[in-house]
């Protein structure tokens, strides 16, 4: 085993910007992950999961005897890491081998990991086809439920012959890796139809197609339905219709909205559809409704007391029906409307939904229980859906013989695809009509927010679009792709984090622990569980013992409760956390980092931005409790490294001032009997290993607006090696005081880096500090640039300053010569190169920006420690629109030196970046 003391690659180097970049690539992705194997929220990225265990792993080579060895090897080795966050590598088992023949080389025997909080189950995912034996635990049935399917079930049936009776009997060698599970899957998925549409046909007919669009018949791809609440107007008392849009599609060619039409003996509305003229506007905005029959407004209060009395309604407002050649919206007929009310189902999910929750606010209009979140005929088709499902896992069991854990599996793609129904069929699903004008229901609960949604699409679970049992069989399915093929044992089960373990193993740990006040996961996961439970939960009886998913231990459980304060929630959770890291610090080997991913609270901020939102997030203290979390549970911090973790759908693009979306900390155990320091000593220390770490991030090209959150981990891993650090009085120096201590000395530092600029560029730089792009005194530039050793005449001259009537002005990019020329230029600045990089990355993206780099040869290299500075001190002035430039110009910097590079034929895998 190696020796403790060896630092391991994560605590040195990584290859951020390649990790960043496959993060973003795998976003962008929507199959073939395990995203589709079920809605997991905050989901982290295979590639990402997949780089850091190896980087946590693997020994940094700084002990080779040459620097020359060294840089090569720490080279090879970040490349591999670069490699193995793409994920179109998964399956390359040439660089899968390489890879774990570098880990072996560094750890020894290959370690079982564990996952405390394993959610979705990617980072167990990622260990094991690093060659690791995963325990992914969760206090979460449905999390555990989906990882035992992706790292312990379906691994070990890749390559193997179906077993049901219509494929069974030929072989599929050399049939893609999942072939055989498929088939099985497709076949009894099948067989399940068949019982639907037995039992269901009656509450699901066809449509009349009328003859000017075709005539005939055709099905229901969607019931479209609009909520109904009677207006408190005592004179009108109508019936009145609570619509968000009327439009169904804006297809060129296929326009299509709903037309509300009144009737004053029955004080209630019906609807007709319309392919021309254009859709009313709706009827509820964020402020409150309106009654179209009186045109009185209807206040939020009023709905929500109706809905709590139970006097919500919703009416048909349209039908999405397939036509031969497209998708027709039709008006809905009394026919249609009876067959959806006369459903009785046989069984309901009585369960509560909680009082109050994170992310849940539809119960103030009456919907309590988990019932209320469908309509009857939905709530049939579940129940049916769930009863054919149990049925089917005897058939599957008895063709499978005795390979009970197959049969297992394939009963347990079925129940994935129940809850894909139950998620794309319910009265969430809100109609969104694309760019493209094409409509679709949206899944519910694919976000952790809950809200209402005024009008909803009912999916024909008979059909073949959203919502339909057949659609919803496909997307668990893809997930296999990303399913490595691997007999080693891997086990997901039920377990508190909290909970120490009572033996002596000790495991590998790589964890992502929920975030603070971001998602309710309890709450949420309730609404798959009891449909999981109905079909499977006899399958997995360790699983899907209780009523409802587990709730007492839920790290974020009192967060969002009405009954609970702030402060005593977050000390709650506080002291989860510290339990859990203690936990994990008795098991882990001490030769090998911890890495924690720590989720920002801005992706939640992003998520939240509902029609139905209120804001009530409080600032963000998270950071100090994680860190704090660490630290008393005796975890030294060696480094932290900012990631993208979270989709740009989401979060603002990469390109943006958005933060990263994650930080992973790297942790050691802090050695018993750690020494105490002063102030004055931890001061003195974070200005010595500063100015080299924050070089080095730099090198990363780690964005500027994630600087401050790097240097955090630098910083961190001075604080939290001592076991105390006392100020002048005696007193420990809290968390919060060190993290300012330490973005204090990132200041410094930056500033230091000051020395590095020509004249020209410091005298701009403190102007710029000063004033901006806006015009300051003649006089006190004048001084200024005495103080620089410049002067304003030679700035002037120099292009980049204008001064008139005794008022002087920095240019702005887009205002600098398009003639500039830097291979002419006698009084070439830093800030002139930066700017003028500005101007051209914006007109002329980054191939006329690699021109100029290019003209520009080792200058352009400064002008990137330019840009950084630029960017903290635009961000601690507020000039948003300025920082926004300086954070571009760095992102963009890897792809502009790409495309220098190629012009000029220079392999990428060269060791320096300079040009
Ligand atoms: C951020 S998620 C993990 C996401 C996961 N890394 C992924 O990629 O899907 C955090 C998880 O912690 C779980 N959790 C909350 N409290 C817990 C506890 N006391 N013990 C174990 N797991 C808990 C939640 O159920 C949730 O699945």
């Amino acid at each position: 085993m190696a020796s403790s003391s060896k630092k391991k690659l994560i605590e040195v180097a990584l290859p951020l910007d390649a990790i960043n970049k496959a993060a973003a690539k795998e976003n962008n992705v929507h199959t073939g992950l395990p995203s589709n194997l079920h809605t997991w929220w905050s989901r982290k990225p295979l590639g990402i999961a997949r780089a850091m265990i190896f980087c946590s792993l693997v020994d940094d080579p700084c002990d080779l005897s040459s620097s020359q060895d060294i840089e090569a090897k720490r080279s090879y080795l970040l490349s591999l890491a670069a490699r193995l966050a793409d994920m179109d590598n998964s399956d390359d088992e040439i660089l899968l081998s390489e890879a774990k023949r570098e880990i072996v080389a560094s750890v020894g025997e290959m370690s079982r990991f564990w996952d405390p909080f394993c959610g979705g189950g990617a980072l167990p995912l990622e260990a094991l086809r690093l060659g690791l034996s995963p325990i992914a635990a969760d206090l979460n049935p449905v999390a555990v439920f989906i990882t035992r399917v992706l790292i312990d079930l379906a691994p070990k049936y890749a390559f193997r012959r179906p077993i049901n009776p219509s494929d069974g009997t030929h072989f599929l060698e050399g049939g893609a890796k999942f072939e055989g599970l498929k088939k099985d899957v497709e076949h009894y998925a099948n067989a399940i139809h068949k019982k639907l549409v037995e039992r269901l046909q009656e509450f699901y007919p066809s449509a009349d197609i009328p003859k000017k669009l075709g005539g005939g018949k055709g099905d229901v791809a969607a019931w479209i339905w609009a909520r109904v609440v009677q207006c408190p107007n005592p004179s009108c008392r109508a019936q009145a219709p609570l619509v968000n849009k009327f439009v169904l599609s804006t297809h060129k060619g296929n326009e299509a909205h709903a037309v509300p039409l009144y009737n004053s003996d029955t004080k209630s509305f019906s609807f007709t559809v319309q392919q021309s003229g254009s859709a009313p506007a709706g009827t509820v905005t964020r402020t409150g409704a309106k009654c179209l029959a009186c045109n009185d407004p209807i206040a939020f209060e009023h709905v929500r007391s109706e809905g709590v009395a139970g006097r919500l309604g919703y009416e048909l407002m349209a039908l999405a029906v397939e036509g031969r050649l497209k998708r027709l919206y039709l008006s809905p007929t009394e026919a249609h409307r009876r067959s959806a009310f006369a459903c009785v189902p046989t069984w309901v999910p009585e369960t509560e939904l909680p009082e109050s929750a994170l992310g849940f606010r539809v119960q103030r209009y009456g919907i309590v229980k988990h019932k209320d979140l469908f309509t009857n005929r939905q709530l049939t088709s579940l129940a049916t859906l769930s009863d054919a499902i149990v049925e089917m896992g005897e058939e599957i069991r008895r063709d499978a013989k005795d390979d009970i854990a197959y049969g297992n599996l394939i009963q347990s793609f079925l129940a994935l695809s129940l809850s894909r129904v139950a998620q794309t069929n319910n009265a969430l699903v809100r109609l969104f009509v694309r760019t493209s004008g094409t409509s679709k229901g949206t899944p519910a609960f694919d976000r952790p927010i809950v809200s209402m949604a005024w009008e909803f699409s009912e999916g024909n679970i008979l059909g073949s679009s959203v919502g339909s049992w057949k659609a919803a069989v496909k997307n668990p399915l893809t997930a296999l792709a990303s399913v490595p093929s691997t007999n080693i044992p891997a086990q997901a089960i039920l377990r508190d984090a909290t909970t120490p373990w009572h033996n002596n193993e000790r495991f590998v740990v790589s964890t992502d622990p929920p975030y603070f006040d971001a998602i309710g996961y309890a709450d949420l996961s309730d609404f798959f569980y009891i449909w999981l439970r109905r079909a499977i939960g006899s399958t997995f009886p360790d699983i899907f013992g209780t009523m409802l998913a587990p709730k007492a231990g839920d790290l974020t459980r009192d967060l969002g409760r009405r009954d609970v304060t702030k402060t005593r929630a977050s000390q709650q959770f506080l002291e989860r956390l510290h339990k859990a890291f203690s936990a994990v610090r008795n098991s882990i080997r001490d030769d090998i980092p911890v890495t924690v991913y720590y989720a920002f609270k801005q992706a939640e901020v992003e998520l939240s931005s509902d029609t139905d939102y209120e804001a009530d997030a409080p600032p963000s203290t998270g950071w100090e409790t994680l860190l704090e979390g660490l630290f008393t549970s005796g975890f030294q911090i060696s480094g932290t490294w900012p990631l993208r973790t979270e989709s740009a759908n989401r979060l603002r693009a990469i390109g943006s001032n958005a933060l990263a979306s994650s930080i992973v900390l790297v942790c050691r155990p802090r050695p018993i009997g750690a020494p105490v320091r002063t102030r004055r000593q931890f001061l003195n220390e974070l200005k010595e290993e500063l100015p080299n770490a924050l070089r080095y991030l730099q090198e990363c090209n780690i964005a500027p607006v994630d600087l401050a959150q790097a240097a955090i981990g630098p910083g961190m891993a001075v604080y939290t090696k001592y076991s105390q650090v006392l100020d002048a009085d005696g007193r420990t120096l809290s968390i919060r005081d060190a993290l300012a201590l330490i973005n204090l000395a990132l200041d410094e530092t930056l500033a230091s880096q000051e020395g590095d600029f020509d004249s020209d560029s410091r005298w701009a730089l403190a102007w710029f500090e000063q004033s901006g792009f806006t015009e300051g005194e003649y006089g006190v530039a004048e001084i200024l640039s005495k103080a620089k050793n410049t002067s304003v005449s030679g700035l002037v001259h120099a292009g980049f300053l204008v001064s008139k009537a005794g008022k002087v002005r920095l240019l702005r990019p887009n205002e600098l010569a398009e003639s500039w020329d830097p291979s002419t230029d006698t009084r070439l600045s830093s800030w002139e190169v930066v700017h003028h990089l500005i101007r051209v990355l914006d007109a002329g993206g980054e191939s006329a920006a690699a021109s100029l780099v290019a003209k520009l040869g080792a200058h352009a290299e400064v002008a990137r420690e330019l840009a950084y500075r630029l960017y903290t001190m635009c961000e601690r002035k507020k000039r948003a629109t300025e920082a926004l430039a300086y954070n571009g110009l760095v992102q963009s910097w890897p792809e502009i030196v790409r495309l220098v590079r190629e012009a000029r034929s220079i392999p990428m895998d060269q060791a320096e970046l300079p040009l």
